[in-house]
């Protein structure tokens, strides 16, 4: 049995979690940011770096001694290393490295989207490749073939901003706390998904990339009307996001032969988003895979277990690995044109 730890620090969770390669989380501990960043409507990313450095070493001490293990017991240390916010991708990193280092184990320099893309194998043994992947997360919209370890051919991806960025910007024009996806998804219950008139963005083009900008503008107007419920505001914007992710999903799965259709990401908490995409998997013929809530928001045992997957696939990294800010899984797939602004 293999034991690997696992270190977050992309965005504004500081995560830490222990995963053995019998699929066990033996331990793990995840400290969010949101009051910091309340005050922004979003993250700050100095804020976030500073924040990291104080909560992270903590943390490690935390699981170590949760799961009664010493640094020299694990088999190797996973870090992120990107993508995402530079300052804070850093401190996982720089972490990883000095207890890699001075336990002399392997380092294992994990992309945060593969920690994504691979966490639905943590908790199903028999999701094997290929499969479809919805990876939709704060920073993050893509539709992704994943092949293998490493491999991955993306089908598409957002021209704007993410799904979870329309989320956030929604709550903040509401008034809603940051995050905004799980406020956004509690307020949408007691709402009318069809009241506010919203559009969705690219649904029925020839190609399923997505574009959630124009959502916000939408919701911004709906609200300085002051014609509409909040909790109808909410469910109606929670539906249109439900309405793109199923109708760019289903074009999608015309391209690939991919028995099992995946979702996972801090957006694939959302239960209606979900629920629908089940629902377009099975009249599809497709198995569908979900991974509970808490493995879809960031984690540490995603960044585990993509270590391990990249551990028994036999690589480690060298201490001089970068931190990365960009890094694409499909570093073949072409820009689309208004894409790539966001880590
Ligand atoms: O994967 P994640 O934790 O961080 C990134 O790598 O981006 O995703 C965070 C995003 C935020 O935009 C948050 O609003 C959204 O996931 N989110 C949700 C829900 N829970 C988190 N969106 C919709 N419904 C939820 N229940
Ligand atoms: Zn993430």
């Amino acid at each position: 049995m293999t034991v690997i730890l696992g270190l977050e620090s992309s965005c504004d969770d500081s995560a830490v979690a222990l995963v053995t390669s019998d699929r066990r989380v033996l331990a793990q501990a995840v400290v969010g940011q949101n009051s910091a960043h309340q005050p922004y409507g979003g993250v700050v990313p100095e804020i976030a770096a500073r924040a990291h450095v104080e909560i992270l070493p903590g943390l490690i001490a935390k699981v170590l001694d949760d799961a009664k293990m010493s640094i020299r017991e694990v088999d190797a240390v996973a870090a992120t290393a990107g993508p995402g916010l530079i300052g804070g991708v850093m401190v996982a990193l720089l972490a990883g490295k000095g207890l890699a280092l001075a336990a002399g184990k392997p380092l294992i320099a994990v992309n945060h989207l593969e920690g994504h893309a691979l966490s639905p194998r943590l908790v199903d043994p028999d999701l094997h490749f290929p499969y479809l992947l919805l990876l939709v997360s704060g920073g993050h919209c893509q539709l992704l073939e994943v092949r293998g370890v490493g491999d991955y051919r993306r089908l598409a991806t957002t021209i704007d901003d993410a799904a979870g960025e329309a989320f956030d910007k929604a709550a903040k024009l509401l008034g809603l706390p940051y995050p905004g996806g799980p406020a956004i998804e509690q307020l949408a219950r007691h709402g009318d998904g069809t009241a506010v008139p919203l559009p969705r963005p690219l649904v029925g083009s020839a190609e399923p990339h997505f574009s959630f900008a124009g959502l916000k503008s939408s919701v911004q107007r709906a609200v300085a009307s002051g014609s509409y419920r909040a909790e109808d505001i909410a469910a109606s914007l929670q539906q249109a996001i439900v309405d793109c992710l199923v109708d760019r999903t289903r074009l999608a799965l015309d391209k690939t032969d991919a028995p099992t259709l995946v979702v996972a990401g801090g957006v694939a908490a959302n239960q209606a988003i979900r629920g629908a995409l089940a629902e377009l998997a099975s009249a599809n013929g497709r198995a569908f895979s979900v991974p509970p809530a808490w493995l879809c928001t960031d984690n540490g045992a995603m960044i585990a277990w993509a270590g391990m997957e990249r551990f028994t696939a036999g690589t480690s990294d060298a201490l001089d690995v970068p931190a990365r800010a960009r890094w694409p899984l499909d570093e073949s797939a072409e820009k689309v044109r208004g894409a790539g602004v966001k880590a």
